[in-house]
């Protein structure tokens, strides 16, 4: 084998290995996303799509920011807006927290400020569940687009 048969198969390996990773990468983040539609000033949920203990992200089209939503331990539904507190950017879940590309912020798994320069947690959407098991999660008029 020659020099550039040589670094011709080494590239087209590196290349497959890396497409390979973006294709795994892009259906994780793909698998974490919902698509729904609100109803009135809420957003319903099927409980038991949130049985994993990870968050659930979801998004709508009218929905100015997603939100991110999980069972915890205890049983509570958490809900948190995807907006930054500092200057309202969106934020992105990254692990089992929350970064804001815009400056720099990260916050915690409950929405607690990690890192500024945001000053205050995110903003926790309260969760009610029905007797079908159905969660609505209420939302404030200004997070929805007219
Ligand atoms: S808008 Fe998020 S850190 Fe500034």
């Amino acid at each position: 084998m020659n020099r550039r048969n040589f670094l011709q198969q080494s590239c087209s390996i590196c290349i497959t290995t890396l497409m390979s990773s973006w294709l795994i990468e892009a259906c994780s983040v793909s698998n974490k996303l919902m698509q729904t539609q609100l109803h009135g000033q809420e957003v319903e949920l099927n409980a038991n799509l949130l049985q994993d203990g990870h968050f659930q992200i979801i998004e709508a089209s009218t929905l100015r920011y997603r939100i991110a939503v999980k069972q915890e331990q205890n049983g509570q539904y958490l809900a948190l807006l995807l907006m930054c507190t500092h200057a309202r950017n969106p934020v992105t879940l990254t692990g089992n927290s929350f970064y804001c590309p815009l400056h720099g912020s990260r916050f915690d798994d409950q929405g607690n400020v990690v890192q500024g320069p945001a000053q205050k947690p995110l903003i926790h959407l309260p969760v009610n569940v029905d007797e079908q098991g159905k969660l609505h999660i209420q939302l404030l008029p200004w997070m929805i687009e007219s």
